[in-house]
């Protein structure tokens, strides 16, 4: 989809559809929305005075205005988009009626649209975060993983123009601004969703780590992958248990983002967990829905996906994209529960349940990041089953060793519609951790299972800043909501990119 922004009044551009807005409770239109009420009659002021027009968020209504009918008025439709009380309209709202609006226009087989920026006019939102919600609700809300649907020839196709059309010359900048960000804000979600949608047999831990040196060759970043001989070498015990039971070789990945050349201080890890297929292990899963654990590398696919995003944009910090990739699966040389082993830091973990292996895998990467002198680490995980049991599917829970980092990162996803909370990590639930014949064991029992696995890993990163986000219920969705569909989010991508353009800005 290609999106331009052009300066014109709207009654005189071109498009298969025009689309505009309203919000809710106006009766007589102004800006764009009235100039094209002016232009095609009233018509749009008589649809609101019958009850047909409310300007209620979501809602979309089609008028057909052929050129018979308005010979002074170029499109041949209009697609009003109803914006809510015009006291409630934010970024989130802008991006879920960007993305409804281009679905409808795409089951209405347009091609090409011209759309004007909701929100940037009696809105008041500033115009580049107006435009980059925009685009990301465009993108990211017309996404479909549709590689391997090979015989539904009839699906209608994807608009393939955008054109944002503005009348004051004096926000043009600003609009574009916000198409260059929305553009590289969007597309690096959309190859994390791609990762995590991809079947366990079409990426291995090589093919995540072939996407990652690609990554790196076409935006002048470095990336460096260690095979099992270099991470057993390293001491990551931890991590190669996890990888034991399966017959796809372990890849580590490092991605490295200079953007403050020479000040090593200033650098910012970002950890991904990377299980290309989580079966469980000798603790195997029940089999209903186990096809979901394609997606266990979802915490991986956004740090790579980030760094991307972050390389093309380049703000002024070193960013670090790491992710310990594995299988994890039964079989003869599987580590069985009880093992115990020994992590790149030295200390001793007793397997409790070989289910539990994302915090085997960070602890390990968390280790490697502080051999390199990591200043901050932000996890990312789909860790535990217990994060969709404490806040659902909407909201990822965060916790952190560090206020000024954890606040940090739930500004940065606040702004970009990614919900997170806070949770404690209090004493009671790290107790639960505790082995008898180890440093620790890596499960903590029923309650709190999200806080005890997080207390697990903020035990490798000890006094470093850190934050950890459990994506185990954000990443993939069972129905659409908003500019998410069905299937993997792509969360928290924006919020890393967000994060890195915050703190090197
Ligand atoms: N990858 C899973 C967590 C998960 C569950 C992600 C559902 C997405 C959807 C993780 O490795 C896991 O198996 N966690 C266990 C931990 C338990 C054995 C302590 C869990 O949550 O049940
Ligand atoms: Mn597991
Ligand atoms: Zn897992």
């Amino acid at each position: 989809m290609e999106i331009a922004v052009v300066q014109s009044d709207v009654v005189d551009t071109e498009a298969d559809v025009l689309v505009v807005n309203l919000f809710e409770g106006v009766t007589s239109p102004g800006g764009a929305t009235g100039a094209v009420d002016s232009a095609i009659g009233g018509l749009i002021s008589e649809l609101i005075s019958d009850g047909e027009i409310s300007g209620r968020a979501s809602e979309l209504t089609l008028i057909h205005t052929p050129n018979s009918a308005y010979p002074a008025f170029k499109p041949s439709r209009v697609l009003v988009a109803g914006l809510g009380k015009d006291d409630s309209i934010n970024l989130d709202g802008i991006r879920r009626v960007s993305a409804s609006v281009i679905r409808k226009l795409r089951s209405l087989g347009a091609k090409q649209a011209a759309m004007v920026v909701h929100g940037a006019g009696i809105g008041g939102i500033e115009p580049s975060a107006a435009t980059q919600s925009l685009v990301e609700g465009a993108l990211l809300g017309a996404y479909r993983f549709l590689k391997y649907r090979t015989t539904d020839k009839e699906r209608k196709s994807d608009v393939e123009k955008i054109i944002i059309v503005e009348s004051d010359p004096s926000k043009i900048d600003a609009i574009n601004t916000g198409i260059t960000n929305g553009t590289a804000y969007s597309q690096a979600e959309i190859l994390a969703r791609d990762l995590v949608n991809e079947p366990a047999n079409k990426l291995s831990p090589a093919d995540l780590a072939s996407v990652a040196e690609q990554v790196a060759k076409d935006n002048g970043l470095t990336c460096t992958v260690l095979e099992e001989a270099d991470v057993t070498k390293l001491g990551m015990g931890a991590y190669v248990g996890v990888s034991q039971g399966g017959s796809r070789p372990l890849k580590f990945i490092h991605m490295t983002y200079e953007g403050d050349v020479g000040n090593s201080e200033n650098n910012l890890w970002l950890i991904g967990k990377g299980i290309t297929f989580d079966s469980g292990g000798i603790s195997l899963k029940p089999g209903a829905g186990m096809g979901k654990m394609k997606g266990d590398m979802g915490g991986g696919a956004s740090v790579i996906a980030a760094i991307r995003a972050i390389s093309q944009l380049k703000p002024k910090i070193n960013v670090h994209a790491v992710c310990a990739a594995t299988d994890n699966m039964p079989g003869g040389s599987a580590q069985r529960p009880g093992d115990v082993v020994t992590a790149m830091n030295g200390m001793t973990i007793e397997i409790d349940n070989t289910d539990a292996e994302g915090r085997l895998t960070l602890a390990d990467a968390i280790g490697y990041a502080l051999s390199k002198d990591a200043v901050r680490l932000v996890d990312v995980a789909t860790l535990t089953g217990a994060a969709r049991i404490a806040l659902g599917d909407g909201v990822s829970p965060v916790f952190g060793n560090d206020d000024d980092l954890v606040n940090a990162v739930l500004e940065a996803s606040e702004g970009v519609g990614e919900s997170m909370w806070r949770l404690p990590l209090d004493s009671v639930t790290k107790r639960q951790n505790s082995s008898k014949i180890a440093d620790l064991k890596n499960t903590g029992g029923r309650g709190g299972g999200s806080t005890t696995a997080a207390h697990f890993i903020s035990d490798f990163a000890g006094d470093t800043p850190w934050v950890h986000i459990d994506v185990a219920a954000t990443s993939m969705l069972d129905s659409t909501r908003g500019w998410m569909p069905a299937g993997a989010t792509g969360v928290p991508t924006r919020s890393l990119i967000e994060l890195a353009m915050r703190m090197g800005g």
